[in-house]
């Protein structure tokens, strides 16, 4: 999410005392290799061993990146490299079936609340392709996340109503936002002409939207903090909220991950009378009436009517996209904060971690072991494997050197009986309270405050992990992993579990990229000219979207400014670039149309189809965007499929 106004993760809410590791007040140190500045220690040796082997990922001697580097775009279009194709696919109000409530698009927001529970959701974000029989290229169940509805100043949304922008201001209209937030399920198929479309009527379409009921699951569900008047027994939750980035499991559910659900809770009560506890502040619910206004017409998003309400959301969520059936699991085992994205690895002895970032300024990286091991093709024993396990929150050290941008980290364990801390401290009477209150449990531990973790991934070969930190201009004390005070353009750090299994506590960092605009005259000799894989060529800010397709490249997905002018000159509108991890060479490859990010990107098996999500273009609701359709169509929030002309693999 981004807009001016209501980018309420920019402002921090983390008033612990933790220090930022190290304050290291010159920079001007071991950059040699990193940074195009030179002198001290380069960062280069780090990765030497493990990434060396990339050569059996089914690459041949061919450089990883094999696309011509694309210029920046300011046009209200999508563009992708040359010898690309990108086409836009299901965008907001895609019917799902050919008759009934929703099966007709008519273009100017007239649809109701039943309508659009049976059509594609709005500001589509993270996204997975499950192939129909586990290998499809030309079939498959699109799972999506709709993280929100775009409102500009005065809750006016911007399109959900047709233009003019217009409030959600009676129930109806409210349940039609409600509606379209959430996840879409979409079974697609390919014809003989190579052109995708949905299969209506599917049994496998299905919309889940703020309202569906689903479990809670896990050592928190039934706890008192769970409880609300219509769900005594704190085990049933109406809906998922801000679904933002999302993950995946090898026993093939998708992960959706709740993120800033502190925007759909307000007050009508005495509105002028705060009301919020600690918790509900340190997770950023706002005095007052909420710029969405749900809790005008549903008490349950009125924080003072229902102060627990809000505790039922911020959790992933796994979906089980071929049993359309099986209501939705928040797995409360994985801790409650505003979930960015989960990526799985395995331990060596087989348990699933998921790692996860807190996107919030100064907040923190986490990561979950299951207690039981994946079992291969063993459907009942997968089907709780994310219910029990240690979760635990990251410290980023600096390390043997400052100021190398590389350190030493360690996992702090997340537990009430196991962690002394926590033991003592008569704020968290049990385990669901660590879970529910997750960061403020965190910052007990003493984890490293982070600059906007957002999506994480795991190399698919070597195990390292590599995470975006999107910008953080709040920072005013810095360390290793977040070197820059008001930082701007943001970095991808990347860890390594020590002895390369992912159940270790302790691990080694580096950063990948820092990114910044060596264009601007000001920050040549600085930090915030980037790294020296930062060139003119492909200067970007705002990492956000994160993954490694299977042959090990890193494609980066930008949520930033679009100004294209001052410290983001030369920048253009959001993108989406790809890296070579091993050599660290970056080359744009797809730049979206105006007022958009670029978020969510999946394959097929083959890697010969990308789908990724263009969300929020015409964000400012100033009429600069009508992508897709042109003319003086609304804009719409699109997935865009992208393939090879000569029928390649993507990036090959
Ligand atoms: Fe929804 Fe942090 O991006
Ligand atoms: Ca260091
Ligand atoms: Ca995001």
């Amino acid at each position: 999410m981004h807009i001016e106004h209501i980018d309420s993760e920019d402002l921090p809410t983390n008033t612990s005392n933790n220090e930022h590791f190290q304050a290291v007040v010159n920079r001007a140190v071991s950059r040699r290799g990193f940074m195009k500045i030179g002198g001290g220690v380069a960062a280069a040796g780090f990765l030497a061993g493990p990434l060396a082997g990339c050569a059996s990922l089914g690459q041949s001697s061919k450089p990883l990146l094999g696309f011509k580097a694309l210029p920046m775009s300011t046009a209200d279009t999508a563009v992708v490299a040359e010898g690309y194709t990108a086409t836009p696919f299901v965008p907001w109000g895609t019917p799902l079936f050919s008759s009934g409530a929703g099966s007709t698009w008519k273009g100017d927001g007239s649809e109701t609340a039943a309508d659009q529970a049976r059509q594609v959701g709005e500001n589509h974000d993270g996204m997975h392709f499950f192939p129909i029989d586990g290998k499809a290229n030309n079939e498959g169940l699109l799972v999506m996340n709709h993280e929100y509805t775009t409102v500009i100043k005065g809750g006016n949304y911007i399109t959900l109503f047709g233009l003019p922008p217009s409030q959600a201001n009676t129930l109806d209209r409210v349940n039609k936002a409600i509606n379209a937030w959430g996840c879409s399920v979409i079974h697609i198929r390919k014809d003989a002409a190579g052109k995708w479309a949905v299969v209506l009527d599917s049994k496998y379409n299905r919309r889940i939207t703020g309202a569906t009921p689903m479990d809670l699951t896990g050592p928190a569900a039934g706890d008192v903090l769970l409880r609300t008047s219509a769900d005594p027994a704190g085990k049933m939750v109406l809906g998922t909220l801000n679904n933002c980035g999302n993950g995946y499991t090898p026993w093939g559910t998708y992960l959706t991950c709740e993120e800033n659900f502190n925007s759909n809770f307000g007050t009508t009560i005495e509105p002028k009378v705060d009301g919020r506890n600690a918790a509900q502040k340190r997770y950023g619910i706002t005095a007052g009436l909420s710029e969405y206004g749900w809790e005008t017409q549903h008490a349950r998003f009125d924080y003072k009517k229902e102060p627990n309400e809000a505790n039922r959301f911020g959790w992933i969520v796994e979906i089980a996209p071929f049993a359309p059936d099986a209501p939705p699991k928040k797995r409360t085992a994985l801790g409650r904060f505003k979930h960015e994205s989960a990526a799985w690895n395995l331990t060596r002895d087989k348990r699933v971690v998921v790692y996860m970032g807190d996107d919030q300024a100064n907040d923190y990286v986490y990561k979950f072991v299951s207690d039981k091991p994946y079992v291969e093709g063993n459907k009942a024993a997968n089907a709780s494997v994310l219910d029990s396990g240690k979760l635990y929150v990251a410290r980023f050290d600096d390390g043997p050197a400052k100021g190398d941008f590389m350190g030493t980290g360690e996992w702090l364990l997340l537990d009430k009986e196991a962690n002394p801390t926590l033991k003592a401290d008569a704020s968290f009477p049990n385990q669901a309270a660590v879970l529910v209150h997750a960061r403020l449990a965190a910052d007990k531990l003493g984890a490293t405050k982070m600059d906007r973790p957002e999506w994480v991934t795991v190399h698919p070969e070597t195990g390292e992990v590599y995470g975006t930190m999107t910008n953080n201009t709040s920072r005013t004390v810095t360390d290793d992993a977040n070197s820059r005070a008001k930082n701007a353009y943001g970095q991808i750090v990347r860890w390594r579990e020590a002895g390369g299994d992912a159940a270790a506590t302790k691990f080694e960092w580096d950063t990948f990229v820092m990114a910044g605009n060596p264009t601007v005259a000001a920050h040549k000799g600085t930090l915030n000219a980037g790294s020296a894989n930062v060139t003119v060529d492909n200067t970007f800010n705002s990492p956000d979207g994160l993954l490694f397709d299977r042959f090990g490249r890193l494609w980066i997905q930008t949520d930033g400014k679009y100004s294209n002018s001052g410290d983001f000159a030369g920048q253009g509108n959001n993108q989406m670039l790809c890296a070579d991890p091993k050599t660290k060479e970056i080359r744009r490859f797809f730049v979206g149309p105006k007022e958009c990010e670029v978020t969510g990107v999946a394959f097929t098996p083959d890697h010969k189809t990308m789908f990724i999500n263009v969300q929020h273009p015409g964000e400012n609701g100033t009429g600069a965007s009508s992508w897709p359709e042109g003319g003086k169509a609304m804009p719409r929030s699109a997935t865009v499929i992208i393939t090879k002309n000569d029928g390649g693999v993507i990036g090959s």
